[in-house]
């Protein structure tokens, strides 16, 4: 059987450190690492590919370049989407937080700059956070005529509780990394130079239990999180996500993004 290392990606690297701990590396660092539905199906293989593999015991997910972990959904691809289609985009990203969030084994995210909106949200579906220094997230997605659609509006809240997901999710205010660390976002902040070795040295720690135990931890941690089913609240914010592809808001707002202006929003409207 052909290992999920032996795979060639076009937008991820795949590497394995001993004593079993994979390092995926979201890499389309011309983009920011910003999140296409290419590099989300890739993301899907690799995570299951990972999931499966008996000799990885801990991931650790990052993005390359010093600039940014993922600085969100791909706008240029989502700016056009119908209604429709973005229910399938909210859903495909979905389907990556929820392998993160489900997989049998601890997921580190590794967030080493820009995490912004889908590059929140998928840090968020992870185990936990660990941040460099020049880590910055935010969900800025209502400044795009938008709102969170890869689990922000349930993944927030559960990290720093509900008003102040409100805050963040209403105001698209950013988060620097000593403020992610007060408010409970992250676990740890560590130094930019030497930044991937030291979150490694992290997991190697995890790596070293049993991995049945810590597997088992996980399952239970993430299952007595979860009140409300997870899928209903996934359909519900993908359906809510759909319904603001192709409203005035969402184009004017990525419309202003790719022009690099201010938008000019059409105030409240049914959606
Ligand atoms: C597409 C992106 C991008 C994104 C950056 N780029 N973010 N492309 N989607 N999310 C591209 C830029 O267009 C630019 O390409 C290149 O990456 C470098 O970015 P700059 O803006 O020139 O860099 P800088 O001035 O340093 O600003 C960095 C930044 C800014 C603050 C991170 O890029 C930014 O605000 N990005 C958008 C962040 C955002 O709004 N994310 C949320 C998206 S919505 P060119 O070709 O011009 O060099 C979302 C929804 C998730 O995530 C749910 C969906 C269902």
């Amino acid at each position: 059987m052909s290992s999920v290392f032996d795979k060639s990606f076009e937008n991820l690297v795949l590497q394995l450190e001993t004593p079993g701990i994979a390092v995926l590396i979201l890499n389309r660092p011309r983009a920011l690492n910003a999140l296409n539905s290419a590099t989300l199906r890739e993301l899907r293989v690799a995570l299951m590919g990972l999931a499966e593999d008996s000799t990885v015991r801990v991931v650790v997910f990052t993005g390359e370049g010093e600039k940014a972990f993922i600085a969100g959904a791909d706008i240029a691809e989502m700016k056009d989407l119908s209604p429709g289609d973005g229910v399938a985009f909210a859903q495909s990203g979905h389907e990556v937080a929820k392998l993160l969030e489900t997989m049998p084994k601890p997921v580190i995210a590794a967030v080493n700059g820009f995490a912004l909106g889908g590059g929140t949200e998928m840090a968020l579906a992870c185990d936990f956070i660990i941040a460099s220094e020049k880590a910055v997230f935010g969900q800025p997605e209502v400044g795009l005529g938008i709102i969170p659609g890869f689990g922000g509006c349930f993944r927030l809240a559960r990290a720093v509780g509900l008003p102040r997901a409100k805050e963040l999710i209403y105001s698209g205010r950013r988060v620097k990394a000593d403020e992610a660390m007060a408010i409970g976002l992250v676990n740890h902040v560590l130094p930019a130079e030497g930044f991937l070795k030291a979150v490694i040295e992290h997991a190697r720690t995890i790596a070293g239990q049993s991995a049945s135990a810590v597997s088992k931890a996980k399952s239970l941690m993430v299952e007595f999180t979860e009140a409300m089913g997870l899928n209903t609240k996934i359909d519900a914010e993908a359906h809510a996500f759909g319904r603001l592809m192709g409203s005035f808001d969402q184009r004017e707002g990525m419309g202003a993004f790719t022009e690099k202006r201010k938008p000019n929003f059409q105030g409240l409207t049914n959606v």
